[in-house]
């Protein structure tokens, strides 16, 4: 089973890369550890091996349900965290059985660890890409909250990705700060081929991109993050970015941050990443 979400490809790249995600995976378990819970039973969605979550986070829970369709995800998760103790595996689409979830672990948290804003790329993967389905997904995403009213969940989740390249310096001018040549585009418009390889130049941006984060108590517009890139002096977007239809899933005051994941040396994403408590709706 491979997708453009997961399955093998996503396996490989995870494995090869793990020394350009690192920057990013470390500010991913900063934040599960200062915002997120630290005990008890914990439900993941989408976690796939749970390439980019941290062992000695999950170790203080004492109970793992993990959901996703990968049939590959349990082997490999026992390899990528050997010392945390098996999850409990249900194969299954995850947003389709979320309300029997919720029934039966009354008392678990629930991450969808980077799985949320994948939903319309799959959906036209498979050949579902008219507006109105893109809208249906957006829909359904921001009513996540309401689904989940009365328990802690969290989420990280793709905002926005799309090609990067390094600053070309104009003549004249001591540094460039280029927005990307075209507007953001929806979805629907183009899925780019995601560029293969790294090289060792993402893995020493990755750290320094990884000061680029941007913590806040609410949604930071697109446009923003994109030119936050540019500032960074490190690398610059252009060239067509999606949207990943995330931007309602949280509740508008939530504590969040936004990290740059460089999953490519020309391709990059922006992630959303935060915890909602129980009463927040
Ligand atoms: C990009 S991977 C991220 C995995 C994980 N965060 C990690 O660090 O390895 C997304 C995962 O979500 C899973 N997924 C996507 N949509 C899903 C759904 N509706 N239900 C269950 N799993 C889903 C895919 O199978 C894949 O394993």
């Amino acid at each position: 089973m491979t997708s453009i979400s997961g399955g093998l490809v996503w396996h490989w790249r995870a494995f090869q890369r793990r020394a350009q995600w690192e920057a990013t995976c470390r500010q991913i378990a900063g934040f599960h550890r200062r915002h997120g819970p630290c005990s008890g039973t914990l439900v993941l969605l989408g976690c796939s091996a749970g390439w980019m979550l941290e062992s000695a986070w999950l170790k203080g829970f004492h109970r793992i349900v993990a959901v996703d369709l990968d049939p590959w995800a349990p082997h490999l998760f026992a390899l990528r965290h050997p010392r945390v103790a098996r999850p409990l595996w249900i194969r299954a689409n995850a947003l389709a059985r979320l309300d029997q979830l919720l029934g039966d672990y009354p008392d678990a948290f629930l991450l969808f660890d980077n799985m949320l804003g994948q939903q319309g790329l799959i959906a036209v993967e498979q050949g579902r890409s008219e507006a109105g389905s893109m809208q249906r997904i957006e829909h359904e995403l921001g009513e996540l909250g309401r689904r989940l009213a009365g328990r802690c969940w969290g989420s990280l989740h793709d905002c926005i990705s799309g090609p990067v390249r390094r600053p070309q310096p104009m003549p004249g001018c001591r540094s460039e700060r280029a927005l990307p040549a075209k507007p953001l585009l929806p979805i629907t418009s183009a899925l780019p081929a995601l560029t293969a390889a790294s090289t060792a130049t993402v893995s020493s941006l990755s750290e320094r991109c990884a000061a680029a984060a941007i913590e806040t108590c609410h949604r930071v517009e697109h446009p923003r993050l994109l030119s936050r890139i540019a500032e960074s002096g490190e690398v610059e977007p252009h060239g067509e970015w999606l949207d990943h239809l995330s931007a309602a899933i949280f509740p508008p005051a939530l504590a969040r941050q936004y990290l740059l994941w460089p999953f490519s040396a020309t391709y990059w994403h922006w992630l959303e990443i935060g915890w909602v408590a129980a009463k927040a709706r």
